[in-house]
């Protein structure tokens, strides 16, 4: 009998199915500095082609960029 492993590390989505861009390849590229949906189409060519990954990878943008925020020592 095999388990089932639920752990986000093991966890790959695509997002981008027409240029088969995942969710990590995302992050990694907001890691790096892309932190608008213009650097991320630029990067990784998201929503160059049927645009139909737009919301999810604004999603992702958007939950690593606050990941990072978060992070971040408060400037207060
Ligand atoms: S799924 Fe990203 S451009 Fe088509």
């Amino acid at each position: 009998m095999s388990a089932i492993v639920n752990s986000k590390e093991n966890l790959v989505m695509y997002v981008c199915i027409c240029h088969g861009v995942t969710d990590t390849q995302i992050e990694v590229a907001v890691d790096n500095g892309a932190h608008t949906m213009r650097q991320l189409n630029r990067e990784l060519k998201i929503g160059s082609q049927c645009g139909k990954c737009c919301q999810c990878s604004k999603r992702v943008l958007n939950s690593k960029l606050m990941q990072i925020a978060e992070a971040e020592p408060s400037a207060a």
